[in-house]
């Protein structure tokens, strides 16, 4: 028998997140950010469920062919455009469309032999500083894109940094809107935490107004259901659904008495007499190893918290308040580390994230391969 861990992917659960995504930006196409194999989810699995989105945006091209591979005949984007010539190749074949950052991918272009022009995305760096055409070299990539006959359409775009903090994303969108605002093309500006956050405003430019939700929207993380500002707003909040449960069982338990230690280290001593379960969850599942103790974990759905350090394949667990809501606990019981848990117990990602000092995006991404993993309608 397998280990009792393993992850559920609900696809009802992104098939409505991606709703609550367009419901944000109704006048906007949607994006479905399906990277890093759709963050962990899988990109085969995520499919049928994300199929209404009007485009897949992923950066591999390997991901872009398996995305094409499953029939899929809309649009693709690459979001870091292409990474050598030969990539342009596969943008041809694959009809693919790719963001342009720098002049080196503009050089590729134009020695680039096709007869289908490609769709760009010219990015500009807008604050972020991380890829894209800062403000004023922005036009002039413009103007040389739009001279090669290798370029059918050119979009804008730009990516905020603080879109899900304090900063937010005026001055970045401002510097967006004023240097493309008499350039013609489509538009796109908004992650998750922006779309959801401040899809109903407009910037102003000279020339009137720019919604930021704009032509396309890119959410990711949304989709998988983890909330992009954690902690300030939680799932609840935003009305998203966990895309991902992980769970697995006890398969030992231990009474301890006081001044007893726990796992590597000694990192937990208990205090009091106590009986704690071990989990088939460890560092090697892709469960968090600096998670500390009193990281939220679900037990039989009841809300408890681990002790000790997260050694490979265990971590242990707290099974007190078990006790004290009555609740039989042993061998075999089922333990929530993430999703939905049983009696309608739910944890979201971004909890334990944040206990762990990430984000819901890390764990997602980081499920182990030997995590078995199956998908539910
Ligand atoms: C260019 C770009 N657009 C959209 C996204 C999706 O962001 P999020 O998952 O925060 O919605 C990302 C993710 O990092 C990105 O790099």
């Amino acid at each position: 028998m397998p280990r009792p861990i393993h992850a559920i992917i609900h696809l009802d659960a992104l098939r409505r997140n991606l709703a609550r995504a367009r419901a944000a930006a109704p006048d906007a196409r949607v994006w479905a950010v399906v990277k890093a194999n759709a963050y962990g989810h899988g990109i085969e699995r995520v499919f049928e469920a994300l199929r209404g989105a009007d485009g897949f945006a992923l950066l591999d091209l390997a991901e872009a062919e398996r995305v094409r591979a499953m029939g899929w005949r809309g649009p693709i984007l690459l979001l870091e455009g292409v990474f050598e010539a030969r990539d342009l190749e596969l943008c041809s074949r694959l009809n693919l469309w790719h963001v342009v950052h720098c002049e080196q991918q503009i050089d590729m272009l134009a020695l680039h032999k096709t007869h289908q022009p490609h769709r760009v995305f010219l990015k500009m760096n807008s604050g972020m500083n991380r890829l894209g055409f800062i403000p004023h070299r922005f036009r002039a990539a413009w103007t040389r894109l739009n001279a090669l006959p290798q370029v059918d359409e050119i979009s804008l775009m730009t990516h905020f940094s603080d879109a899900d903090g304090e900063r937010g994303i005026a001055a970045q969108a401002a510097t967006f809107a004023v240097v493309t605002q008499d350039l013609p093309g489509e538009r796109s500006l908004s992650n998750s935490a922006a779309t959801l956050r401040f899809a109903g405003e407009s910037i102003r430019n000279g020339q009137g107004c720019l919604p930021v939700s704009a032509d396309w929207i890119r959410p990711g993380i949304a989709l998988y259901g983890s909330a992009p500002d954690f902690p300030e707003h939680d799932i609840t909040h935003w009305d998203l659904q966990p895309a991902m449960t992980l769970s697995s069982r006890i398969i030992g338990t231990q009474e301890l008495v006081a001044g007893d230690c726990v796992g590597y280290g000694s990192g937990f001593q208990a205090s009091a007499p106590m009986r704690i379960g071990v989990v088939a969850c460890g560092y090697a599942d892709g469960y968090p190893r600096v998670a500390p103790t009193g990281t939220p974990v679900l037990v039989n759905g009841v809300r408890t918290r681990t002790v000790g350090r997260v050694s490979m394949d265990m971590i242990t667990v707290d099974l007190g308040p078990l006790q004290q809501a009555g609740v039989d606990v042993g061998f075999g019981s089922e333990v929530t580390l993430w999703g939905h848990g049983p009696r309608g117990g739910l944890l979201s990602i971004d909890e334990v994230a944040h206990a762990a000092g990430t984000v819901g995006y890390e764990l997602m991404c980081a499920l182990a391969p030997r995590v078995g993993v199956m998908a539910a309608p």
